[in-house]
């Protein structure tokens, strides 16, 4: 089914395309729109954000989606005039992580491709994200405690679970920014690209993976991301199930027919 409302919405602080990928499935693409404050996530964007995630993950026409900024900046976190005035109680009932929880349940990958500045939520939401392709330019960091916080939108989580103990604990820390390279070799980042090919490298493995069979493609996801949660015996048994379940889809007879019968198979996403 393809319901392209997404497409069509009013949005005032992203800009919402889809990519045709001849013959595979589409790419969704998001981009954060507020040039002005290097893309600063204010609650509006947030929203929007989300909003068109989901847009494309229920599209039945679209295969993976890229979120991205611009050269100069991917997004220099959350935007700190909104939140300057806040109290706890006011932050809690704005109650805006619960919207960040609802790309974390996207079925379908998203790839993060992150040039200039990812700060605070904006490398949180980089994260957030199933892969982050990066710009040789891209600057990574969670400056937060440079304002007297911490990270809020997983920073601690994600950060450490990416690249380990001790190097999240010097940039959480620090509040220092660290570049692509250093973040890729830390497991953070999955290619460094040069700077002005980082957008089309992202689309290029989005196409890649939009021409695969999409509900191993889905499955696939989710038992990479439940390794996070789960103990390695439940990670392994949710795997297994996983497995199994897929030799239930067309797909799955196809691809080994078409092994067998040496030709390309042809998915149905079924
Ligand atoms: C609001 C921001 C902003 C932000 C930049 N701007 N970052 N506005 N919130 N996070 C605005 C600036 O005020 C300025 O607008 C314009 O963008 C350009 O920024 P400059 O500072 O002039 O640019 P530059 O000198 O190039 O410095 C770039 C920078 C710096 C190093 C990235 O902007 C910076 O340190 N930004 C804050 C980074 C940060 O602390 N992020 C974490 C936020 S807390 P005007 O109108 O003044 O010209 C956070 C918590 C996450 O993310 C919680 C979960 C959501």
């Amino acid at each position: 089914m393809s319901d392209k409302t997404h497409l069509s919405k009013a949005y005032t602080s992203i800009l919402v395309s889809e990519i045709d990928n001849k013959g595979a499935l589409k790419t969704g693409l998001v981009q954060l729109n507020r040039p002005d404050v290097l893309n600063a996530l204010n609650i509006e964007l947030m929203k929007e954000v989300v909003e068109a995630l989901e847009g494309f993950d229920r599209d039945g026409e679209t295969g993976c989606t890229v979120l991205t900024g611009n050269k100069k900046a991917f997004a220099a976190g959350a935007d700190i005039k909104e939140m300057a005035d806040a109290g706890a109680v006011e932050m809690l009932l704005r109650d805006q992580f619960a919207r960040w929880d609802r790309i974390r349940k996207l079925k379908k990958p998203v790839i993060a491709a992150v040039s200039g500045f990812a700060l605070g939520g904006g490398c949180e939401l980089a994260m957030s994200c199933d892969m982050i392709i990066a710009s040789e330019s891209a600057k990574f960091g969670q400056p937060e405690i440079n304002l007297g916080v911490i990270p809020g939108a997983g920073g601690t989580q994600r950060l450490t679970k990416a690249i380990g103990k001790a190097r999240a604990m010097e940039m959480i820390l620090t509040g220092k920014m660290f570049g692509a390279q250093e973040m890729f070799e830390a497991g953070l980042v999955t290619k460094v690209v040069d700077a002005d090919l980082y957008l089309e490298e992202a689309l290029e493995l989005a196409r890649e993976i939009a021409s695969k069979p999409t509900i191993a493609v889905q499955l696939a996801k989710e038992s990479v991301l439940k390794s996070f949660d789960l103990t390695i015996e439940s990670g392994l048994e949710h795997e297994r199930k996983n497995f199994y379940l897929l030799f239930a889809t067309e797909d799955k007879h196809e691809g080994m027919k078409a092994f067998v019968e040496k030709r390309r198979a042809e998915w149905k996403g079924k």
